[in-house]
């Protein structure tokens, strides 16, 4: 109970109860949040680096009174080979009540939560899923497009979001490929031959393939570019410059093809390649809105780990 392992552990009343709470928590004066989960325990177990998702779920936790650890591996006993169920043992022991996981494999956050039984909130694993950054997209796509109904499977009706560029190796287009359609969207894979599978199969209905960006982008409200995961594309063949010239979010293509879309990407970017600084600087960008909902969203899903750990018993709550 209250782990996010996949965005698909989530019905949709979840969904809308961890964007009320977001809301709420937002709004509420940071001295009465700060009691919420007073000297709680939440460690960040973190064996991929990160900026935005590290930073937010530790301000997240800290904003509501909670205590945060983190372990990176490249400071702890993980170096000296200390495994991820010894690891989670160890922070359970010191007091932790739920662990936030980031790791290069797929899977890693069911295996902590089985072998330690705290509440893992996922924080991105491997090629997987990474449901928060899901979660904080969405809150980004119902502001931008001021959709301020109740959550259902038609709140986004009429609404296309292109995810262009490494898809393959992207736990950020999994999990809003999985999340978006169940509220209504057409979700439009775009992206090279080695970077995009052949087809949709398996996919929700409502995600297809479109290679040709520009005809992507004239369908479009919203368009999320993802970054070359250089270190993920160990053998397969991707010539930089011919993607620039298919691929670039670039001034004059957004200009020519999506003039009103919104922007966005989860970071790290890298300017001059899968977007230009014109572009991710533009009117059009969401792209600072998409981390600061992230501070937001994940004190949502903090205090629902925690707080839900209470409720049955798991975790130390004092
Ligand atoms: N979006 C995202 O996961 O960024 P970080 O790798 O910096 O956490």
């Amino acid at each position: 109970p209250g782990s996010l392992l996949s965005i698909s552990d989530l019905s949709l009343e979840d969904v809308a109860s961890i964007l009320e709470s977001a809301d709420e928590l937002e709004a509420e004066p940071a001295i009465r949040r700060a009691e919420r989960l007073f000297k709680r325990r939440v460690s960040l177990l973190f064996y991929e680096s990160s900026t935005r998702t590290r930073t937010s779920f530790e301000l997240a936790a800290k904003a509501l009174g909670a205590d945060t650890s983190l372990v990176s591996a490249q400071s702890s006993s993980i170096e000296k080979g200390e495994s991820l169920k010894d690891t989670g043992i160890t922070l359970r022991a010191l007091g932790a009540e739920c662990i936030i996981l980031r790791s290069p494999f797929s899977g890693s956050p069911y295996l902590l939560a089985q072998e330690t039984g705290l509440p893992v909130l996922n924080a991105g694993d491997g090629m997987h899923e990474h449901p928060s950054q899901a979660l904080l997209d969405l809150r980004t796509i119902l502001q931008r497009l001021e959709k301020n109904g109740k959550v259902s499977d038609k709140l986004l009706d009429g609404v296309t979001v292109t995810i262009c560029g490494d898809i393959f190796h992207s736990r950020v287009a999994r999990s809003n490929a999985l999340l978006l359609p169940r509220l209504g969207a057409r979700v439009l894979l775009c992206g090279p031959t080695p970077l995009l599978p052949e087809t949709a199969a398996g996919m929700s209905h409502n995600v297809s393939i479109e290679r040709d960006f520009d005809k992507a982008l004239e369908q479009s409200q919203v368009v999320m570019m993802l970054r070359i995961q250089k270190e993920r594309l160990a053998g397969l063949s991707v010539d930089l410059e011919q993607y620039t010239s298919r691929y670039q979010a670039n001034a004059e293509r957004i200009a020519a093809h999506a003039p009103k879309a919104v922007i966005m990407h989860p970071g790290p970017m890298i300017r001059g390649l899968e977007i230009t600084s014109e572009v991710a600087d533009g009117p059009q960008s969401g792209i600072e809105q998409q981390v600061k909902n992230g501070v937001a969203i994940r004190m949502a899903l903090v205090l629902r780990a925690v707080g839900e750990a209470a409720k049955t018993g798991k975790g130390k709550g004092r």
